[in-house]
């Protein structure tokens, strides 16, 4: 294949690309990126999972009984636990599925009420009941009083693997009741960055090297609630821990709310990504519809929560914010109403009214921020853009190279949710079984590298895209394949096929596209091809989906010359089913070369079947 390419008639492009996408999902958060460890930490319920004592045991000749008190800890937190016995009583919980034990800090909290005299012992315990780390704690609880104890445990060696757990005891006969009552037991690893109430650092740094230039939050169906009522509701989600109550995820089971607005707008800035922030829309997954004349409270809301994020702290919902502990506004750009509005029987309540309340609202108040519709299946009005989501077969992924060759840049489309999740030939997808596959697959892979490519000739109108579900703890999920995949111990951490292929296209970014020209067709090489203006680096992006040989590419760049130098990296890998699996190696095959252009300014190189290249001048 000769491919000729322009030195100019390209457009610029949004220079976001490649992000990510996160919503509670697959315990994505809550036993994942949120670096909590302990489970069920505030025995939170909802109506959908009531409160209970899940994930907790009673130690020593302890009773545990759930409790509704008449003096809670909070409003948010109405539930506790007490626990009951004579000599060394108390309980232990088992993480996440099991907790990491290694040479390293870990911060803990919890709070108590009744009068005790003794101290309490915090302890990390092996299966086997070996202790690898233990403090005392000395009391400070009283009557009638909820007091908030702190302590840190520093383990000396890392434990033989994750399955251990956490126990706080106390000596039940220095309690003048015989039993006390706790809430909110916390303990976290070291976070990223050492933020209090952070992220685990081992998905973050999958995350950094992936190098993801936006976020899309919160969601996904969880933004939307099963029920109205259920629905992501921002000002639940800021402010002290033992003020966010909690709610059921769309996903079969609750959250804490650990994970909310200001730990989400932290995440963009340590990973330096641009807010692509979902405000809820009148509309729940159980198919409830806000009518018309009710709607200007969520309208006001998502205002509040725009306010809330970016507004000065003269303003009601910025001085909130800095009440908290934020007095510096964030930025954002971007706002999605909704998610996947063309879903449950919404369209014509979000084409009639819905989308246009939002949009007017937000547009005329916040002139800078691009407003999204959660779907392209309508006109979409003024300068808003769209978002398409994709779950497809490889083939049907290819099939859609093309799509947006003739779309209106002055619409411009965020690709929110895209991924194989099919193998080809394999009739519709069930969505009530489990998908395919476990993890992304390297033909998968492929088939997405093909779309990503079609979307890059076309980067001016699409905003960028990003890989759904993002993670998954393979302890507990409802949906495969992720981006990522993880359990409790982050030495097994799998950074998928596709994390390889977002990874590649990501570090090499182009500002603007440039025209290529060919006399062969696209497929079965599929290509996109522009330059880094800030670098003046050449760029050629390209897969090989369904050759039946190498293919040949000789690849000349207008104004590129002889011995120019270049890197050329191709992705391989060993067959078309092969994953990358937790605890597995890495099946993935990098090579960079470095080559020269020849005597005409050529490139050539031959590209493998089922190979993902770029190519970069230096
Ligand atoms: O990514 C999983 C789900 O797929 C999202 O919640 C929803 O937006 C889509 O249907």
């Amino acid at each position: 294949v000769t491919i000729s390419v322009a030195k100019s008639g390209g457009n610029v492009t949004t220079s976001l690309q490649y992000g990510a996408m996160e919503e509670e999902i697959n315990h994505c958060g809550e036993g994942g990126l949120y670096a909590e460890l302990i489970r069920n930490r505030a025995f939170q319920g909802s109506t959908k999972y009531p409160s209970s004592l899940d994930a907790w045991s009673a130690v020593g000749r302890s009773s545990l009984s759930l409790q509704t008190l008449a003096d809670p800890l909070s409003t948010a937190l109405p539930n506790s636990v007490n626990v009951k016995g004579t000599g060394i009583v108390g309980l232990a919980n088992e993480g996440f599925w099991g907790i990491d034990v290694r040479p390293q800090k870990y911060t803990g909290s919890f709070y108590v009420k009744g009068s005790y005299t003794g101290s309490f012992t915090a302890s990390l315990l092996s299966s086997t009941g070996e202790v690898l780390a233990t403090t005392k704690v000395a009391s400070k609880s009283v009557a009638n009083e909820w007091v908030q104890h702190e302590f840190i445990l520093t383990p000396k060696k890392k434990a033989a693997d994750s399955n251990n757990t956490f126990s706080l005891t106390f000596d039940g006969s220095k309690t003048s009741s015989g039993s006390l009552d706790f809430n909110l037991i916390s303990l976290f690893p070291p976070t990223w960055n050492d933020r209090p109430n952070g992220m685990r650092r081992d998905l973050m740094q999958a995350l950094a090297d992936l190098g993801p230039k936006f976020l899309r939050f919160p969601g996904g169906n969880n933004l939307e609630g099963d029920t109205i009522e259920g629905r992501w509701k921002w000002n639940e989600t800021i402010g002290p821990l033992k003020d966010r109550p909690g709610r059921a995820t769309t996903w079969q089971y609750g959250e804490t709310l650990g994970l909310g607005l200001v730990e989400y707008m932290q995440w963009c800035d340590d990973l330096g990504m641009e807010p692509i922030l979902a405000v809820w829309a009148g509309l729940a997954l159980n198919g409830e519809v806000v009518p018309e004349a009710d709607l200007d409270f969520y309208v006001q809301d998502a205002l509040n929560e725009i306010e809330f994020l970016t507004g000065s702290v003269d303003t009601e919902y910025g001085a909130l914010r800095a009440k908290i502990g934020h007095p510096d506004p964030w930025k954002i750009r971007y706002v999605e109403v909704g998610n996947e509005d063309h879903l449950s029987d919404g369209l014509s309540s979000y084409r009639a009214y819905r989308f246009s309340a939002f949009y007017n609202a937000i547009t005329a108040k916040y002139p800078d921020i691009q407003v999204l519709a959660s779907t392209i299946n309508m006109t979409i009005p003024g300068t808003a853009g769209g978002d398409y989501h994709l779950y497809d077969t490889p083939d049907n992924m290819v099939t859609q190279f093309d799509m947006f060759d003739n779309f209106s840049p002055d619409h411009p489309i965020l690709l929110g949710e895209i991924a194989a999740t099919e193998p080809n030939n394999a009739g519709n997808i069930n969505w009530d079984d489990t998908h395919f596959s476990m993890y992304p697959w390297w033909i998968g892979t492929i088939g997405e590298a093909v779309f990503l490519l079609g979307a890059e000739r076309n980067a001016d109108k699409i905003i960028g895209t990003t890989y759904a579900p993002f993670l998954m703890n393979l302890d507990s999920y409802q949906w495969s394949p992720t981006l990522l995949s993880f359990n409790s111990n982050p030495d097994q951490t799998a950074r998928s096929t596709s994390w390889h292929l977002y990874s590649l296209f990501n570090h090499n970014h182009m500002t603007n596209t440039l025209p290529a020209t060919s006399s062969d067709a696209f497929g079965p090489l599929y290509y996109a091809t522009g330059v880094d203006n800030k670098t003046n680096s050449h760029i050629f992006k390209a897969a090989v989906y369904n050759s039946t040989a190498e293919v040949p590419v000789s690849l000349t760049f207008e104004g590129v010359g002889r011995g120019t130098k270049a890197d050329l990296t191709i992705l391989t890998a060993p067959d078309p089913f092969a994953m990358n699996e937790v605890g597995g190696a890495n099946i993935v095959n990098s090579k960079t070369t470095q080559i020269k252009a020849g005597k005409k300014g050529e490139f050539s190189f031959k590209l493998p079947n089922l190979s993902i290249a770029v190519l970069a001048t230096q």
